[in-house]
């Protein structure tokens, strides 16, 4: 049992330390509640790891889901409003380096439940391990 644990533990570890070091973080800095019509920020950031990685692309979808259990981001993005090259530098000092998007709310989506979704894909270590991961952040469009 204990050998069991150990071996499981082991391998968590191996296949989440790569995966965690190039973990993206989602910050929406205009806060929780997103205007329709507006231009909003997301911020997408990557913390700085030893690790080397070559960062391919972001792209950034709002799911609208007012009245209904939304949809998990990794299966779907909804409206994609941003999709394109990702760039991450260091901007203050406290901070990790990132990318700040600028992004259109359209004026029609539903007010109430959304998702941001923000999917990046980049190429890890000396052996280009293709990484993809899916973040998501529920705001609420006003
Ligand atoms: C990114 O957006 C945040 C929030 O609006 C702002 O404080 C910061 O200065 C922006 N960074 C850059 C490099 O524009
Ligand atoms: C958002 O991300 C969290 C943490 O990974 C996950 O548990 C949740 O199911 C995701 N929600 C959506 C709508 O994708």
């Amino acid at each position: 049992m204990k050998s069991l644990t150990l071996t499981t533990l082991t391998a968590l570890t191996t296949t989440l330390v790569p995966t965690l070091a190039q973990n993206a973080g989602l910050n929406l800095p205009s806060g929780p509640e997103l205007k329709a019509g507006s231009d909003v920020i997301v911020q997408v950031t990557r913390p700085n790891s030893l690790t080397g990685s070559t960062e391919l692309a972001v792209a950034i979808g709002l799911q609208s889901c007012p009245n209904s259990e939304c949809i998990e981001a990794d299966e779907t993005l909804g409206t994609v409003l941003y999709h394109g090259a990702f760039n991450p530098v260091y901007h203050e000092y406290y901070l990790p380096p990132y990318e700040n998007f600028t992004v259109s709310v359209p004026e029609g989506v539903s007010k109430g439940k959304a998702v941001v979704g923000v999917a990046h894909v980049a190429l890890v270590g000396a052996s280009n391990w293709p990484f993809l991961e899916v973040l998501n952040k529920t705001v609420t469009i006003v």
